[in-house]
């Protein structure tokens, strides 16, 4: 089963959200966090960790005292020892959390904004590009392969060290590195896109999506130990 697990960031609450999560967190995550300049990149951040925690605990019965989390050479956060993957991504207010026991994982969500898609052309194949061109709202296609693309670099973990225009995707596969990986576009919003790429089909019965509040994930933060989070 893969579970994706959505929030959005709220203003409301800062100073106990953060006061809690320096509690409850490790100190080497919170330095991590503390730097960033943004509290939204900040809030996103811990909110990610939430999701993430609960969706372990709810959906994978997860001893969250045993949990170790490390990153890799490209800095994709994993749960060693574990059948268990999983990837977050966040884009302005959306905050969202793919798992899975079924492979690698991407995700990647964006807030749709106006922009010349001509600017990222070099991202893209010729394909690709006619495609987005041809189709009846241009920004949308756009956004729509833009996180295709990214939620396969984040399964295949190379982040962008993998150049987006070195692979193609194709009736929502592609492959890098001799590895395939499936794509399936999950609808939380209308005024974002989101992917998830995963090394198997997804097909509708088995992606759960569950949406929390930032409340709920602040309750759940304070009574469970979340000290081995990264
Ligand atoms: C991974 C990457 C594609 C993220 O894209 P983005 O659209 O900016 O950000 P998103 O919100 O979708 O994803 C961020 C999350 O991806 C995860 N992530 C980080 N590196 C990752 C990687 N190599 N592969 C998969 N996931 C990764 C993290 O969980 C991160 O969230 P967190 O910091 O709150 O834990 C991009 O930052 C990247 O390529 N990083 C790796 C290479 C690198 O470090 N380059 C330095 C740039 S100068």
């Amino acid at each position: 089963m893969t579970h994706l697990l959505y929030t959005y960031l709220t203003n409301e609450n800062n100073d106990s959200f953060f006061a809690d999560a320096q509690n409850n967190f490790s100190e080497e995550f919170i330095n991590k966090i503390s730097k960033y300049k943004r509290w939204e990149d900040a809030k996103a951040t811990v909110l990610g960790r939430l999701l993430l925690a609960y969706g372990l605990k709810h959906f994978y019965d997860y001893d969250l005292e045993q949990l170790k989390m490390r990153y890799s050479k490209d800095k994709k956060p994993y749960l060693e020892d574990s059948t268990i993957q999983f990837n977050i991504s966040h884009s302005k207010e959306l905050i969202v959390c793919a798992i899975t026991s079924l492979g690698e994982i991407g995700v990647d969500v964006e807030k749709i904004n106006e922009l010349n898609i001509d600017d990222f052309k070099g991202q893209f194949s010729s394909l690709e590009y006619r495609r987005m061109h041809n189709s009846k709202n241009v920004l949308e296609s756009f956004y729509h392969h833009w996180t295709q693309k990214e939620a396969i670099v984040k399964a295949h973990g190379s982040g962008l060290n993998i150049p987006l225009n070195s692979f193609e995707i194709n009736n929502n596969n592609a492959i890098i590195e001799n590895k395939q990986y499936f794509l399936k576009e999950i609808v939380l919003n209308s005024q974002y896109k989101c992917n998830v790429a995963t090394q198997n089909i997804l097909s509708d019965n088995v992606m759960e999506l569950t949406g929390l509040t930032s409340k709920l994930l602040t309750d759940f933060g304070s009574s469970n130990s979340l000290k081995s989070f990264r």
